[in-house]
């Protein structure tokens, strides 16, 4: 068997032991008779101490030929330390090196971002790196831990995909046999509404695709989203489920990643109150807001741009929706956007045709839309009508329609990007970091 005898993160339960751990040497530094070697396994890292009179000769000839990033096996006895940050050192008795790195690429010292992009395979390794995946791997497992409690079924949607759900700007197509196109799927969101007819409340769970042409730091071409959907349930029954779904994920973050976050020198205390309820503003009176900002001469972070002016109709701009998320300090609800704005599939105001019921959550300090979401059209006839008012071919959606023909339901569901909520809780400016191998428009390796 290969295998260390524990991993780093359990020290605690080992202290005094004789132990044998397996890693990658992050840092080493020497002074004198003394080796010290930052052993890290993926679970922490550890400071190993070598001394000159507690090993052979062979055994400190290997700690001073160990170079960065060399694998190795290191044996030990485990000591408490309070100085150290972990709170455990290992007084090293014996070295195995695996492979014996030669010029690691990615040194301590600065790096530009075009250099580290091109050896994103490695700068994973680092450890502000490390935090960011860790943290975005607790955002999924919490993401779906609320949602199996609250009786969600996980039910996968295809990527391969006939039409279009998000519109037909930003579609990535292949060809598919004789059957011509197939486009990777914007959102999985009509597949699951077949779910919620099935199970009640579901969820898929999966990357999605955009052939995004903006070059901006929240835009992927390949992002991850997670998207519950809930049968009798409207527009204020899925805003309460967001609030409590991104809370959850909040405060699990907070509790798992301490140490993740503190790497990162998040300032946590910005969320600890992100807790239900959530402000909630109408669109109508994000306009009015807007409008006021703009005559007040309101400016945006970070390069404090003047806010532009916006007329109602308008969709938001990322600029907007930092501005009236500023004046809040939990995520903002921005509810009822104009119909034309958004897409076919959202069930329309009542009384008022030119506005739908939908949400978009916005994160608060600029990290812009987490989740979009709304209640869903659920008469067959109105269905098609707004079908064929995208221009889309009704025979492409029967199946969707017959979701409204047998057993139709008032429905509702969203989809929260895992990135983005990834990047603020965070605290990264660029949602690149927030995935290992981020697909941008002018990306493709690694
Ligand atoms: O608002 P969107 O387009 O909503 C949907 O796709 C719905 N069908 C979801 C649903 O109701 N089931 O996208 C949802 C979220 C956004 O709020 C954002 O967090 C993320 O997906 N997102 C992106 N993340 C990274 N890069 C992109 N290009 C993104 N586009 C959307
Ligand atoms: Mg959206």
């Amino acid at each position: 068997a290969l295998l260390p005898s524990m991993y780093i993160r359990d020290s605690a339960d080992h202290v005094g032991e004789a132990v044998k751990l397996a890693g990658w040497v992050y840092n080493k530094t020497e002074k004198g008779k003394l080796v010290f070697i930052q052993l890290r396994d993926g679970t922490a890292t550890i400071q190993c101490v070598v001394f000159k009179k507690n090993v052979s000769e062979e055994v400190f000839a290997r700690a001073k030929e160990l170079t960065q990033e060399s694998s190795c096996y290191i044996h030990g006895t485990l000591r408490a330390d309070e100085r150290s940050s972990l709170g455990f050192e290992l007084d090293v008795t014996d070295i195995e090196i695996v492979h014996l790195t030669q010029n690691y690429p990615i040194t301590p010292k600065e790096h530009g971002t075009q250099f580290l992009m091109e050896h994103r395979h490695l700068w994973v390794r680092s450890a502000k790196q490390h935090a960011l995946l860790r943290i975005r791997a607790q955002v999924i497992a919490a993401a779906q831990e609320y949602l199996n409690s609250e009786h969600f079924v996980r039910y996968d949607s295809p990527i391969l995909t006939a039409t279009a759900a998000e519109g037909t700007s930003d579609l990535f197509a292949t060809e598919y046999f004789d059957l011509g196109n197939a486009y990777l799927a914007q959102t999985g969101q009509l597949y699951v509404e077949s779910g919620m007819a099935t199970f009640g409340r579901v969820y898929c769970f999966g990357p999605t695709f955009r052939a995004e042409k903006s070059k901006t730091r929240r835009h992927l071409t390949e992002f991850w989203m997670i998207e519950p959907e809930f049968a009798f349930a409207d527009q204020d029954d899925n805003m309460e489920l967001q609030e409590n779904f991104v809370s959850y994920i909040v405060q699990r973050v907070l509790d798992r990643c301490e140490d993740d976050l503190k790497i990162l020198e998040r300032d946590t205390s910005k969320l600890e109150n992100i807790v239900p309820p959530f402000p909630r503003i109408s669109y109508d009176e994000a306009i009015e807001k807007i409008k006021e900002g703009v005559a007040a001469g309101a400016t945006v972070a970070p390069d404090n741009a003047p806010l532009a002016p916006l007329e109602w109709g308008d969709d938001f701009g990322a600029p907007h929706e930092t501005y009236l998320a500023s004046l809040f300090d939990k995520p903002l609800f921005i509810y009822n956007y104009p119909t034309k704005v958004k897409a076919f599939y959202m069930q329309p105001a009542e009384g008022r045709p030119e506005v739908v019921r939908c949400a978009d959550l916005i994160a608060p300090e600029g990290y812009g839309e987490i989740i979009g979401g709304s209640q869903r059209i659920h008469d067959a006839e109105l269905l098609e009508a707004r079908i064929r008012e995208h221009g889309l071919d009704v025979a492409d959606y029967q199946w969707y329609l017959d979701l409204r023909r047998y057993g139709s339901v008032p429905h509702s569901g969203f989809g929260m990007g895992i990135e983005r909520c990834v990047a603020w809780l965070a605290g990264t400016r660029h949602i690149r970091e927030a995935i290992p191998f981020p697909r941008q428009l002018y990306r493709i390796y690694p």
